[in-house]
C-alpha cells in the first residue's frame, strides 16, 4: 500500500475520477515501482534520512502562494508549512537521499490561479508532475521553463482550463517524457438517433491548440502514453500520424479524440507494434481502417466512431483476441461482415452501428461470453436475429436493427436481467412489445421504433422506474395512454410516443402529487392530442417539443411561452392543430 494519500483526491466530486485514481493507486502498488517513487515505495528508513533542502521547501511555498485561498486551497496545502519538512507534505515525494523533489501531484485538488507560476521550474529534480484537474483560468501554459525539468518522465495537465498554444518547443524539450497528458476530460452522452450531448458544465471554452506537432514530439522517443483529446489539431494533415510512427516507437496509449484530425490514418503507423489503447474518435478520419491493427499483438482498445472512415473493415480484426473494446460506430461509409466468432474472444464492448455493415449477426455472437455493450444497429444486417443474444448474461446494452432482420426478440429478452440500455430499431417484427419486458428492471434506456411493434403499450413500462428515456415512435401501437401515469417514471427527460395510433389524455391527476420528471424531449406528434400537457408547466428545461398533428384547441397558454422563454428551446413544432390564436 501506499505510505499516504493525498486528502484533495477524495474531495473530486466525479466518482468515475475517483475511481481511475484509485485504479491509479492499486495499479502503482501492484505493478514494479517507479522510478520517481522509489524511496518511499522500497526504504522507508531512508525516508527519514533524506530531509528537504531549503530551495525546495522555499520554491514549493511559492507556488502555494501563487493559487486562489479557497477552501479547496486551505485543504490541499494544509500539510504546507514553512520550518517542516517538505518531503513529509501532502503531495510531495522526494528522492531517497537528495532532499530534492521529485514528485508533485496536485491532481484534482480544486485549486484555481490566473497563472501557473514559473517558480515551478526549480524544481529541477522533477520526474513526476500532476497538476490535472485544476483551474488556471483560461491562461497559457508558460512558453518557457518545461525545458529545465529535464528528468521529466510524468507531465500531466489535463482539464487545467488553459488556453492559447501548446508550448511545443518547451515541452517538446522534455526527452525522458514516458506520459505526457494535456486532455480535456469530458463526459458523453449518446443520444438515440441523433448524436450525441455533453453532461454537465461545460464552460472550458478556451480551447488548446497545436501548430507544430512534429515540433512536440520529434524528441520525445521514450514516450508510452500521449493523451491530447480536445487539442485543436486541424491544421496538421497527416503529420501527426507520419511523425507518431517516426518518432515515438514504444507508443502504447494513443488518446486523441476531439483533435479536429483530418487525415487518413497512415499506413507507417503499423510500425507502432507496442500499441494497447487507440482512441481516434470523434475526428474527421477519412480512408480505411487499416488491416493493421489486428497485427498489433497487445490491442486492447480501439476506438475510431464518429469519422468519415470508408471501405471495407477487414473482419480479422474483430477476432483479435486480446481486443476488449472495439467502437467503428457512425462512420456511415465502411462495410463489412461480422465474423464467426470463437470463445477466446476478449470483447466486452462491440459497436458497428450506423455504418454500411450487413450480412448476418452470426448465432456465435453468444462465444462473447465477457460482452457488456453491443451496438449492431446498422440497416444491412438481414435474416434471423439470433436468440443465442439470449445466452449473453452479462449485457448490459443491446443496439439491434436491420430492414431484413426478421424473428422476434420476446423469447430471449428477459433473460438479459443486466440490461440497463435497450434500442430495438428500423426493423419490421410485427410484434406486440413483450410484456415481459418489465422484467428487466435496471432498464434507463428503453427505445423501441420504427419497428412496427404492435398492440399496447404494456403496462408494465410504469414499473421500470429508472427508466431516463422512453422512445416508442413511428410503431403500430394502439389504445389509451394516461400522462400522469407515466409521471410515474420519475427519471424520464426523454419520452416520444409520435407516429402510432394511441390516443394521448391527460389521465387522472393524483392532487397530492408534488414531483414530476425534469423533461428535455417531449414528442407526441399524431397522438390524438387534445389539451396541451400539463406537465410543460413543471419542465423548466425543455428543448425539444413536437405536439404536432394533434387536435389542441384554443391558444397557446401564457404560461407556456414564459417557459419557453426561460429555457433552450431549440426544436419546436406546434404545426397541424387546431389553434385558433398563436
Ligand atoms: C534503508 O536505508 C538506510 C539508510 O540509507 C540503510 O541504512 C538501510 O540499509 C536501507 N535498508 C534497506 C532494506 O535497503
Ligand atoms: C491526469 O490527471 C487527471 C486528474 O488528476 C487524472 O484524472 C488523469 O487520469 C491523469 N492522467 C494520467 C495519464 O494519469
Ligand atoms: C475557466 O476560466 C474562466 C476565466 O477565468 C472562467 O470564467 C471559467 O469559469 C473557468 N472554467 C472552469 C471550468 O473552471
Ligand atoms: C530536440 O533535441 C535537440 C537536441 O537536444 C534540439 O537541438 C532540438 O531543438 C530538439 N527539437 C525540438 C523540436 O525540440
Ligand atoms: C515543425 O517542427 C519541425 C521539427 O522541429 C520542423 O522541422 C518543421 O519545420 C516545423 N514545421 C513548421 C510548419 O513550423
Ligand atoms: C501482419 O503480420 C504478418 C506476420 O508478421 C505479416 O505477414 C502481415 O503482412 C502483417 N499484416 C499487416 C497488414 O501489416
Ligand atoms: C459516403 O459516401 C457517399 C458517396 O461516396 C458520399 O456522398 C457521402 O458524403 C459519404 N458520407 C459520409 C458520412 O462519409
Ligand atoms: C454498402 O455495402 C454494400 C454491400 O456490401 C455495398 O454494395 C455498397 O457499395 C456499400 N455502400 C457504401 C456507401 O459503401
Ligand atoms: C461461420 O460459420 C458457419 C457455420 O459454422 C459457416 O457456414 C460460415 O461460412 C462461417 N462464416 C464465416 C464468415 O466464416
Ligand atoms: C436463457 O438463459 C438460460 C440460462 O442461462 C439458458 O439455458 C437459455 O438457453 C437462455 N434462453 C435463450 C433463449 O437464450
Ligand atoms: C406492420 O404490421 C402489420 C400487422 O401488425 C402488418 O399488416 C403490416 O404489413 C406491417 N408493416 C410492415 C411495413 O411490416
Ligand atoms: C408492477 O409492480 C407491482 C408491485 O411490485 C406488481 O404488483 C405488478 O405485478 C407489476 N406489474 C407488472 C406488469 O409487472
Amino acid at each position: 500500500m501506499l505510505p499516504h494519500t493525498k486528502s484533495c483526491m477524495m474531495m473530486h466530486p466525479l466518482p468515475l475520477v475517483l475511481l481511475l485514481l484509485l485504479l491509479q493507486i492499486q495499479l502503482l502498488a501492484v505493478s514494479s515501482h517507479p522510478p520517481w517513487a522509489a524511496g518511499t515505495f522500497i526504504n522507508h528508513t531512508a525516508i527519514t534520512h533524506a530531509r528537504c533542502l531549503p530551495d525546495q521547501a522555499s520554491a514549493l511555498l511559492r507556488l502555494k502562494r501563487s493559487f486562489t485561498t479557497t477552501d479547496e486551497s486551505v485543504a490541499a496545502f494544509q500539510s504546507w508549512k514553512a520550518g517542516t519538512d517538505c518531503c513529509s507534505w501532502e503531495g510531495i515525494r522526494c528522492g531517497a537521499t537528495s532532499g530534492r523533489v521529485t514528485s508533485l501531484d496536485l491532481g484534482d485538488c480544486g485549486l484555481q490561479s490566473d497563472h501557473l507560476d514559473h517558480v515551478i521550474f526549480e524544481l529541477t529534480s522533477l520526474r513526476y508532475l500532476n497538476l490535472g484537474g485544476n483551474d488556471f483560468s483560461l491562461s497559457e501554459i508558460p512558453s518557457t521553463g518545461f525545458e529545465q525539468l529535464t528528468m521529466l518522465t510524468h507531465l500531466n495537465l489535463s482539464t487545467c482550463n488553459f488556453s492559447g498554444q501548446v508550448p511545443a518547443y518547451g515541452i517538446g524539450r522534455l526527452m525522458s517524457l514516458v506520459s505526457l497528458d494535456l486532455s480535456f476530460q469530458y463526459e458523453i452522452i449518446e443520444l438515440f438517433d441523433t448524436g450525441f450531448a455533453f453532461s454537465g458544465d461545460f464552460t472550458y471554452d478556451g480551447q488548446l491548440m497545436l501548430s507544430n506537432f512534429t515540433a512536440l514530439v520529434a524528441n520525445l522517443t521514450s514516450l508510452e502514453e500521449l493523451r491530447l483529446s480536445w487539442l485543436d489539431m486541424s491544421d496538421q494533415g497527416d503529420k501527426w500520424c507520419n511523425a507518431l510512427a517516426k518518432y515515438t516507437p514504444n507508443l502504447r496509449v494513443l488518446s486523441l479524440p476531439f483533435c479536429s484530425l483530418s487525415s487518413p490514418i497512415c499506413g507507417s503507423l503499423a510500425s507502432l507494434q507496442s500499441l494497447s489503447v487507440v482512441d481516434l474518435q470523434y475526428n474527421h478520419l477519412t480512408g480505411s481502417v487499416p488491416e493493421f491493427f489486428a497485427n498489433f499483438s497487445s490491442l486492447s482498445v480501439l476506438r475510431l466512431s464518429y469519422n468519415f472512415l470508408e471501405v471495407w473493415v477487414p473482419s480479422v480484426i474483430f477476432q483479435h483476441d486480446k481486443l476488449v473494446t472495439i467502437d467503428l460506430h457512425r462512420n456511415h461509409n465502411i462495410s463489412g461482415n461480422l465474423p464467426n466468432f470463437s470463445t477466446d474472444s476478449s470483447l466486452e464492448n462491440l459497436f458497428v452501428g450506423k455504418t454500411n455493415f450487413s450480412g448476418t449477426i452470426p448465432s456465435s455472437i453468444s462465444n462473447l461470453k465477457h460482452l457488456k455493450k453491443l451496438g449492431l444497429n446498422a440497416l444491412g444486417f438481414a435474416k434471423e436475429l439470433p436468440s443465442s443474444i439470449g445466452r449473453l448474461r452479462s449485457l448490459n446494452s443491446l443496439q439491434v436493427s436491420g430492414l431484413g432482420l426478421v424473428g422476434s426478440i420476446s423469447s430471449w429478452i428477459t433473460n438479459l436481467t443486466s440490461l440497463e440500455v435497450l434500442e430495438v430499431s428500423h426493423c419490421g417484427f410485427n410484434e406486440p412489445i413483450p410484456s415481459s419486458i418489465a422484467d428487466l428492471n435496471k432498464l434507463r434506456k428503453l427505445a423501441l421504433y420504427k419497428c412496427n411493434f404492435s398492440g399496447k403499450i404494456p403496462s408494465g413500462i410504469l414499473n421500470l422506474t429508472q427508466l431516463d428515456t422512453l422512445q416508442l415512435h413511428s410503431n403500430n401501437l394502439f389504445g389509451t395512454t394516461q400522462l400522469n401515469s407515466l409521471w410515474e417514471l420519475q427519471k424520464l427527460f426523454d419520452l416520444n410516443l409520435s407516429n402510432n395510433k394511441l390516443n394521448v389524455i391527460e389521465g387522472e391527476h393524483n392532487s397530492s402529487k408534488v414531483s414530476f420528471p425534469d423533461l428535455w424531449h417531449l414528442s407526441l406528434a399524431s397522438c390524438n392530442v387534445e389539451k396541451f400537457p400539463n406537465i410543460l408547466r413543471h419542465s423548466s428545461n425543455i428543448n425539444r417539443l413536437d405536439l404536432s398533428n394533434n387536435q389542441i384547441r384554443g391558444s397557446i397558454p401564457q404560461w407556456a411561452w414564459e417557459k419557453w422563454t426561460d429555457s433552450d428551446l431549440f426544436f419546436l413544432n406546434l404545426s397541424h392543430n387546431e389553434f385558433t390564436s398563436v
